[in-house]
């Protein structure tokens, strides 16, 4: 298999990095595909008649949607790429690599969606009604389409269900998460529509009180279909692999913290969105309503990590490690060492003593750089800090032991031996003890480590690490 380095932005871990990018990304997105409908939902209640001021919200809704979603949301769409080949190029690549033709539809609804677009914005003024219909329900429909296809590589990552077995595209595709998840970002773009509709018409200063107030409870129309996310939610955790569902059910605390973060966020717009707009009808202003929106931000950033952070110790459930290791390579790399195949040298300016430590650098960025920094966010020598160094030989050569939403180590008992000799360095920058010449007698306890704690991860499908822990005492 081909190496390709991670790039490390310490004290940020390139995870982080991903993250940050990505859900900026995923909330414009998400705003622009219900933006669609929403638009297309006024235009119609403009040509019907029912709500006087509405074809003058879409004209100044549909500026804000062209700005955020061609402007914004392009541009954190290349960011995407840009960094996920930093963070973890072999993932980007089997995604590619198995769904090609499903990109390529998506550029092709993305152009689409552009299209049309842009027509609405051009000529919106000098066409018929049913013509400015038509736009928006393409629009609409070529970004609902987006969602829809790119859902479905996404939730292929956390449950590729039976593509596991033959690699058909379909059974990847329609993988047992893609139906629960699609329907919730759908739901989820259409709250999201409504909250900046609540923004927008406390900009438009040609309205009087009354006449806002009507629009904002139409806009809170397509709040409603939030009735459906605790089920869809439901839904999605009992398609998620059991290891999985162990993490956010109290098994890792900071997944635990964030899924708590999304389901609290939701809760309280649609407490609002159900006891303010619609029980007592008010009038909200633009204040609260960039409150509700931030805590909108704040349940896609949760409910993102969660579906990131559950996917450990794989960036693709059982097909390959979040480090890019496939696998069916631990066993061959215990043998061979992990640098065989890796001929890129350290960045320039990485501290190091010498030639021992060198190695440690690049196992460390090879094997552990995706989820750790050395000394920063989820920094190793942090958490080491209070082991002495045999245990750290042990702690690490047994890594899908010591935690198990970590990968096995895929070294040998030299790979091991410059790692921990870097960690310690980097500590203690006592350059003579780093490089001195390896011990027997150390590889060998090394060695006998690495054996005891085998190739495969803790936990396989069916059952979660903790009961995989539990049957191992
Ligand atoms: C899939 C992501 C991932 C990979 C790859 C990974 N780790 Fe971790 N590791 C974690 C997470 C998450 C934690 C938990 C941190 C915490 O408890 O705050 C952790 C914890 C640790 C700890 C602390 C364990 C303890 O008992 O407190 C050590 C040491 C560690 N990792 C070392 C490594 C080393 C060395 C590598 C590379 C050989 C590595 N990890 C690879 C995600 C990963």
């Amino acid at each position: 298999m081909e190496v390709f380095p991670v790039n490390q932005y310490d004290p940020l871990m390139p995870g982080i990095v991903m993250a940050m990018v990505a859900i900026v990304h995923v909330f414009m997105a998400q705003f622009a595909v219900g933006g669609g409908m929403l638009l297309c939902y006024f235009q119609w209640l403009a040509m019907t008649g029912r709500c006087e001021n509405a074809r003058l919200f879409v004209h100044g809704y549909f500026k804000w949607l062209v700005l955020i979603s061609f402007v914004a949301g392009a541009a954190t769409g290349v960011g995407i790429w840009f960094t996920a080949i930093q963070v973890s190029a072999p993932t980007i690549g089997q995604m590619i690599q198995n769904f090609h033709w499903i990109w390529a539809t998506e550029y092709l609804f993305f152009l689409l969606e552009i299209i049309a677009g842009y027509l609405f914005y051009r000529y919106h003024e000098r066409i018929s009604d049913t013509a400015c219909l038509r736009l928006l329900g393409m629009y609409a429909f070529a970004a609902w389409m987006s969602l829809f296809l790119i859902n479905g590589i996404i939730s292929w990552q956390l449950t590729p269900g039976g593509w596991i077995e033959d690699q058909s595209l379909f059974a990847g595709f329609f993988n047992p998460t893609f139906w629960p998840s699609t329907l919730f970002r759908t739901i989820v773009a259409l709250t999201l529509a409504g909250l900046v509709a609540c923004v927008v018409v406390n900009t438009m200063k040609e309205l009087d009180q009354e006449a806002k107030r009507k629009l904002i409870n139409y806009a809170a129309h397509l709040l409603v279909p939030m009735v459906a996310m605790p089920f869809l939610g439901v839904w999605f955790y009992f398609m998620m692999p059991t290891d999985s569902q162990g993490w956010v059910a109290g098994g890792s605390p900071a997944m635990t913290l964030f899924l708590n973060i999304a389901v609290g966020a939701s809760l309280a717009i649609g407490g609002y969105a159900f006891v303010g707009l619609y029980l007592q009808k008010l009038y909200i202003n633009g204040a609260t309503a960039t409150l509700l929106l931030l805590l909108a931000f704040g349940a896609t950033a949760g409910g993102e990590f969660v579906r990131e952070g559950s996917r450990k110790p794989y960036s693709i459930r059982y097909w390959m490690y979040s480090n890019g290791i496939f696998p069916h390579e631990v066993a061959k790399m215990r043998e061979e060492g992990c640098l065989a195949d890796d001929p890129y040298p350290l960045r320039d300016g990485t501290p190091v003593a010498g030639e021992i430590t060198t190695r440690g650098a690049k196992v460390f960025r090879r094997q552990c750089a995706v989820c750790h920094t050395v000394s920063g966010i989820n920094g190793v020598s942090e958490l080491t800090v209070t082991w002495d160094a045999d245990q750290m030989r042990m702690n690490i050569a047994k890594l899908q032991h010591t935690k198990p939403f970590m990968p096995p180590f895929a070294g040998n008992a030299e790979d091991l031996e410059s790692l921990v000799r870097y960690l310690k360095w980097f500590d203690e920058r006592n350059d003579e003890e780093a490089e001195k010449p390896f011990e027997e007698a150390t590889l060998k306890t090394n060695q006998k480590w690495l054996d005891e704690a085998g190739t495969m991860p803790l936990s396989l499908p069916g059952e979660t690490s903790l009961q995989a822990e539990e049957g191992e005492k």
